[in-house]
């Protein structure tokens, strides 16, 4: 199939090329190398082409109409919560209208499926654990609202016309290639400061605890996606929690050194622990979480160690 990630030189959206390339589909991606994400052209796989374009601009139809993708991939976002609490127009901007684009763009051109990175921060806080898919959505930052709002769009252009759509609600994702200097990938975080030997920052009492699902599952339940679980959103963790001082453990112990804690406060609109129910996943995608934490880190800590050695280019 012919498929068409948006975001694909990211975090997210690199693995999943990567899967499908290996899967033996043609892909294409578009990204446009937002300063604040995480995008970067090693990430690109050599066998997608890339079309470095925003989301939202005008050209993106002639993208679709020389591509005419079967399947579209929408990874590419504003991904940041603190972002969208300063700037809730660039926020919209991207995650609404961008996504707007996307879809009219797909519509208009035939395309058979949309798959859509959505979150966990449609939900808001827990009202009870773990949380399912019906779960009230309650999303408590402006990240979180369009997130839920794209949910609600793609259910309306599949609805009105023959495209479908899976929305694939993701934990706390980590794995290789996650952007370091963000301010969420707490592994990320972690793995470069403790390799660097510098001193990590933990919040609050460092017991919140997170969903934390390997990247390479989430590309896995992507591929699956692609035939399966239409007109569904679906959450992908693995139902376990591991609080932040934990990951500081496991961390450390990968990496064989420790560091200093400094501490801080609670971050604002932080929860403290926010577990998914993973069993909609098993049963319309046939998918399991396949790596468990203390491997998916050792993947990570060697990948940022090999990193930190890489001459530059
Ligand atoms: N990382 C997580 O834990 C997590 C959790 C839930 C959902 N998500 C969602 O998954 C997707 C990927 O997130 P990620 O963590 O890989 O982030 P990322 O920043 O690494 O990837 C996003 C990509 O989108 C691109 N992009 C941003 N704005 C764009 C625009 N206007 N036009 C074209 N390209 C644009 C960026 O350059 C980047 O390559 C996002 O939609 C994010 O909201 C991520």
């Amino acid at each position: 199939m012919r498929i068409l990630v948006t975001g694909g030189a990211g975090f997210i959206g690199s693995h999943i090329v990567d899967a499908f390339v290996a899967a033996g589909h043609e892909v294409a991606v578009v990204d446009s190398f937002w300063s604040q994400g995480g995008g970067r052209r090693a990430n690109l796989n050599p066998k997608a082409t890339l079309h470095e374009l925003d989301i939202r601009d005008a050209k993106l139809i002639d993208v679709f109409t020389g591509f005419r993708p079967h399947i579209v991939s929408h990874h590419a976002a504003q991904h940041s919560v603190s972002i969208s609490t300063k700037d809730p127009f660039y926020d919209a901007d991207v995650n609404v209208r961008g996504l707007l684009n996307v879809l009219t763009a797909a519509d208009k051109t035939s395309v058979k499926k949309v798959i859509f990175a959505s979150s966990a921060a449609t939900y808001g806080a827990p009202q009870y654990l773990p949380i399912d898919e019906v779960h009230p959505q309650v999303p408590q930052s402006p990240y979180g609202i369009t997130k839920m709002v794209a949910e609600h769009y793609l259910r309306y252009f599949c609805t009105a016309g023959t495209m479908r759509f899976t929305a694939l609600r993701y934990g706390n994702v980590y794995g290789p290639r996650q952007d370091p200097n963000g301010e969420a990938g707490v592994i990320a975080i972690f793995s470069e400061q403790i390799l660097k030997g510098s001193p990590i920052r933990i919040d609050w009492d460092g017991e919140q605890q997170k969903d934390y699902v390997y990247v390479g599952d989430v590309a896995a339940a992507n591929v699956q996606a692609l035939e399966r679980a239409d007109a569904e959103a679906i959450n992908i963790g693995t139902a376990v929690g591991t609080s932040v001082n934990e990951l500081h453990r496991l961390i450390a112990r990968a990496v064989g050194r420790d560091v200093d804690v400094v501490a801080a406060a609670k971050r604002p609109g932080d929860v403290y622990r926010c577990i998914f129910a993973v069993e909609k996943a098993d049963r319309e995608l046939g998918w399991k979480p396949k790596t468990d934490l203390v491997a998916g880190i050792a993947t990570t800590t060697n990948y940022f160690r090999s990193a930190s050695t890489a001459p530059s280019a």
